[in-house]
């Protein structure tokens, strides 16, 4: 039967898997597999019945997608399926349980507090933010516990901001993760699942003016991009290690992108590892793969056919 790659579904991230199902899915017919893209919606059993797929990829961002509950529902079918299992995306997926695993691991994460809302009403919002800037110093990141694509992120430089920080992240869910920032490089390692066992792809460095937000993301101009990331290599060496044990850490099957930020004392923070990174024409694990020498319709032919024994 054919590939089935299910893209878009409800998340706040929608159109970037529409846009990475589509790129995955041209990949994959120019090397020969039949494909069907199918967006996840009421239909998705009887479609998955009818079709008959020999194997499932969901290129799927955000909530539903990469916190389990698809790859639950996909577990029933028994189809095999590209990527990370239930349990695994879920604890992926919710960044404090996902960086204590780092930590257990020995990695480094930037240090953090996690804050309900209607605890930081309780307690009084200013009160409890005092608290916590005191606790971690400014500059700080306030960010949901699941998101993706820097929807609801904000870093904060001064106080003043803060407030309006938590407000911007409640948006997207009921508890934000405050974090130090850290500052230095900004890297993304992807990690693939191939014969010879996990490769890390040549480190992404994303250069930006202002933040590496939404529009940032996904639009072409204000992000410069240096794949592989201007680093020496006993660094490049460390950062894609740390990709590597990230990946094995949280359990994450086939592929994943890890970010990083690389400080100035050479410390890698991990800030947290994606079990569905993007794959649109400006992700970072496209470009890392097109860096190691890849075409893409052979890698993905290859995920594919990995994932299916
Ligand atoms: N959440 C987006 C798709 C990423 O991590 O690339
Ligand atoms: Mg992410």
């Amino acid at each position: 039967g054919p590939v089935v790659i299910l893209a878009g579904g409800l998340s706040h991230e929608r159109d970037v898997s529409l846009r990475s199902g589509r790129r995955v899915a041209d990949a994959l017919r120019e090397a020969g597999i039949e494909v069907h893209v199918h967006d996840v919606d009421a239909d998705l059993l009887r479609f998955l019945a009818e079709s008959r797929p020999s194997l499932v990829w969901p290129v799927l961002h955000g909530a539903s997608g990469e916190d389990g509950s698809l790859q639950d529902v996909l577990a029933l079918t028994g189809l095999p399926t590209v990527g990370t299992g239930p349990r695994e995306s879920r604890q992926a997926w919710t960044k404090p349980v996902a960086k204590a695993e780092l930590l257990t691991a020995g990695l480094h994460t930037p240090d953090y507090v996690t804050l309900p809302q209607a605890l930081f009403r309780d307690l009084g919002a200013q009160s409890v933010l005092d608290l916590i800037e005191d606790r971690l110093g400014l500059p700080l990141v306030v960010k949901p516990v699941r998101g993706g694509s820097a929807l609801g992120v904000t870093r904060v430089e001064r106080s003043a901001d803060f407030p309006r920080a938590m407000v911007d992240c409640f948006a997207y869910g009921d508890t934000a993760l405050i974090e130090r920032a850290v500052d230095g490089v900004e890297l993304a390692v992807s990690v693939v699942d191939g014969p010879e066992g996990l490769e890390a792809l040549p480190p992404v460095e994303i250069v930006t003016d202002g933040a590496y937000d939404y529009d940032a993301r996904y639009n072409p101009g204000p992000v410069e991009y240096f794949t592989p990331a201007r680093l020496d290599p006993s660094d490049a060496a460390a950062v894609s290690d740390v990709a590597v044990r990230a990946h094995l850490a949280l359990g994450l099957k086939h592929l994943s992108r890890t970010d990083i930020i690389l400080d100035s004392a050479g410390v890698p923070w991990v800030l947290e590892v994606n079990v569905a990174p993007g794959m649109t024409e400006t992700s970072l694990l496209p470009q890392a793969a097109v860096a190691a020498g890849y075409q893409l319709p052979a890698l993905y032919r290859r995920i594919v056919e990995h994932a299916a024994v």
